[in-house]
């Protein structure tokens, strides 16, 4: 449908009409006894027959059979024969469930998270989803926050990274002329990772060179890669609610960034501008969210109920909401909605495509490349004729997906028992104790019997596999911590199994940093499996017996105490930094803990050890339009083939304003075999120096740079050079 065949839809629309297509909300208001709920429960939200059969879009119905009867119901129903857009939370998976973004994000493999997203695209697409809510690209430096499992990390330039390669994989070219393809909605605009003290939904205060320093530029790439919509974020930004933040949604987004797409409330954040305290009723809240330029009001219905009013008292121009209709019907126009509004949804093609072979093997290797080894004194990898005592509530326990895996089933998981059994030479070698419940809070009389038979178990072994970490609720949404520690329960169980005297592997499932100092002392070996999704026990098994040599690296410091927090690894140098080793308490530092993260950004050890040498610059200073091209070497000088992650930060030792010590600016993925030496190459150019200088223009300055290589954002060898 060409654009002007949409102004005429548009045009021969109601006022009501066009302001419902606004509205989103849950498949309940499509069911057949609608009448009753909206006298019954429903009735605060103040809407009738007429909004539903109007509403523009749905979120959260997830299946071929059902999406079709609605759509078809609906259509009768609607004057204009506009069909309804499906969209839902596709985060990491469908069906097939992939490692929680956090977890995917520690590959630093940009071409597989792209294969992940596309897979997820192409299962949510046969069961008639038209839009995802993802990526969620907010920067993350506070693991008290339950919602870092959605994130990628702590670095503007690797989010920006995964943010395309997100966008890249649900929206291919962004013609949607592959019907396995569906449109993305990257979130949430912007800031919501900086809530103070990691508590969800709370208060959001940085300025706004921080905003665009390390915020935005992965808000700003999905929107780059071609991402169809932006959603808005629970908190405030320089004191105004985003969904009321005519600086993000019109100045930034649209006018600086050249955004067209369509723009979303999170759920019930367009009446949250009222309970922040920044509108005086709900149709102020109305009114300031559709002239902050908010186009879809999810599940709150302050648009249905006031803008009429808005617009009939002329306090609000009509061309606002044209201006919203317009960019909902051209995204359905995209996606081929008019033409045919089933699209792909088909209940054949969900049973061809939901957890096929191929699908199941790429979560495989998703999972395999998320994990990382964060401490092995040489017990990894495992002998598969080892006699094994598998311990813990993580040991045979399928509710490995993670949150934000609702269309996933944990019946289709692979539990840890299960990919150690299709490893091992001697079934009868492995014994398995659960040792304690997962999310036990208080110890009873039954919890003893269970550490007995664990311990039991370990005297009987050589090696103890050791299964933790949190309850799946313990993350995601509304799952902040205040203590990131393991559970008290599994302490216990932990300090009890250490009495058997064998060498302990810790093997986490997790949806963020935990302090893990006891566990980095007592331990023997310790792999971050965070929750790994539908393969994980295949995927954790692969790695415990060498199948695959663990490459992972953090995208997210491990602070080393929860004081510490927040730690990040592009900090600023301060006045006084504390130089390691140095004893001096007049500079930043505590005096109880050190100022290093236990685990730091880009950190993760291999079973084989890489050794990098002979950096070289071609020449030592370059100005405009030239650069530099650096190379250094790495050699594998362990027993094992294995991928290493180079990283190549850049430090400005002086600008118009302070500059981070170190900031992550290229990367690379190698395979080397044993004693296999490569050089890897990186290009120094102008766009590398840039930032948001005193003015806040966005450029390089000249002075003197450092530039460090390595495998994590600490062992690093450095060279010097000039930007003239
Ligand atoms: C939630 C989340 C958002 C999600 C939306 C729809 O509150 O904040 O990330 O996409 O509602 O489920």
């Amino acid at each position: 449908m060409e654009l002007n065949e949409i102004k005429n839809i548009i045009k021969n629309m109601t006022l009501e009409e066009k302001i419902y297509q606004l509205q989103q909300l849950t498949p309940e208001f499509f069911q057949n006894d609608i009448e009753t709920k909206l006298t019954g429960p429903l009735q605060e939200m103040e809407i009738d027959k007429n909004v539903i059969n109007n509403t523009g879009s749905i979120l959260a119905a997830y299946d071929a059979k059902t999406i079709k009867n609605i759509q078809k119901e609906y259509l009768k129903n609607n004057r204009n024969k506009i069909p309804l857009l499906f969209m839902d939370d596709v985060i990491h998976g469908f069906k097939t469930i992939f490692p929680i973004p956090l977890g995917l994000a520690c590959s630093w493999d940009i071409e597989l998270v792209e294969k992940c997203a596309s897979i997820s695209a192409k299962e949510a697409a046969v069961s008639g989803i038209h839009v995802t809510f993802s990526p969620m690209v907010d920067l993350v430096r506070d693991p008290r926050w339950g919602r870092v499992m959605e994130s990628t990390g702590e670095d503007p330039y690797l989010n920006s990274q995964f943010a395309k390669a997100f966008v890249k994989g649900y929206q291919g070219d962004n013609s949607f002329s592959d019907i396995f393809k569906i449109a993305c909605c990257v979130k949430h605009f912007a800031g919501y990772g900086a809530c103070e003290a990691g508590r969800d939904y709370n208060t959001v205060d940085i300025s706004e060179r921080f905003l665009y320093e390390f915020y935005l530029p992965s808000y700003k790439a999905a929107i780059d890669q071609g991402c169809e919509m932006v959603m808005s974020a629970f908190n405030l930004i320089d004191g105004i609610p985003t969904s009321a933040n005519k600086k993000l949604f019109r100045d930034i987004l649209r006018n600086e960034w050249g955004f067209k797409g369509v723009t979303i409330s999170d759920w019930n954040a367009v009446e949250e501008i009222l309970i922040n305290g920044v509108a005086e009723s709900k149709q102020d809240a109305a009114k300031k969210a559709i002239e902050a330029g908010i186009d879809i009001e999810m599940m709150s219905t302050n648009y249905a109920n006031y803008l009429k009013n808005l617009v009939e008292n002329k306090i609000i121009d009509e061309s606002l909401i044209d201006e919203a209709v317009e960019r909902i019907l051209t995204l359905k126009n995209k996606l081929g909605l008019f033409e045919n509004p089933y699209r792909t949804a088909d209940e054949e093609l969900e049973k061809k495509y939901h957890l096929c072979p191929e699908h199941r093997a790429t979560a495989r290797e998703a999972a395999a490349n998320s994990m990382v080894l964060l401490k092995n004194d040489e017990v990894l990898p495992l002998k598969k004729d080892a006699k094994i005592a598998l311990i813990g509530p993580y040991s045979d326990n399928k509710n490995i997906l993670g949150r934000w895996s609702d269309r996933g089933d944990p019946e289709n998981s692979i539990t840890l028992k299960e990919g150690i059994l299709s490893k091992i030479t001697y079934k009868d070698n492995l014994i398995v104790e659960e040792g304690c419940k997962l999310n036990q809070k208080q110890y009873d009389t039954n919890d003893e019997q269970l550490l007995n038979n664990a311990f039991i178990a370990c005297k009987e072994a050589d090696v103890i596999i050791l299964a933790l970490g949190e309850d799946e609720d313990m993350t995601g949404e509304a799952a902040s911590r205040a203590d990131i520690s393991i559970p008290d329960n599994q302490i216990r169980l932990a300090e009890k199994i250490l009495e058997a005297g064998k060498p302990v592997i810790l093997v986490l499932f997790n949806g963020r940093p935990l302090v893990l100092k006891w566990f980095n002392e007592k331990m023997s070996a310790i792999l971050e499996a965070w929750f790994p999704g539908t393969e994980g026990g295949n995927a954790i098994a692969d790695i415990l017996f060498g199948d695959v040599n663990p490459s992972g690296k953090l995208t997210m410091s491990f602070p080393y105490n929860v004081g510490q927090i927040p730690v990040y690894y592009n900090s600023f140098n301060t006045g006084r930094p504390k130089i390691p080793g140095e004893d001096n308490k007049y500079t930043t530092c505590f005096l109880d803990i050190p100022n290093e993260p236990l685990y730091p950004f880009g950190y993760g050890l291999s079973y084989t050890r890489y050794k990098y040498s002979n950096l070289s610059l071609n020449k030592e200073s370059f100005t405009y339009g030239e650069n530099i091209i650096a190379t250094v070497e790495i050699e594998n000088i362990g027993n094992y083939s294995g991928f290493e992650i180079v990283q190549w930060y850049i430090r400005d030792i002086a600008g118009s304003v302070a500059r981070p010590v170190k900031e992550l600016k290229g990367f690379e993925k190698i395979f080397l075999k044993p004693g296999e030496k490569k050089k890897v190459e990186f290009v120094i150019t102008e766009e590398k120096l840039k930032f948001y200088t005193i003015d806040m223009s966005y450029k390089a300055e000249k002075g003197r740079f450092k530039l460090f290589v390595g495998g994590n954002s600490v062992d690093l060898i450095e060279a010097e050079f000039k930007f003239i």
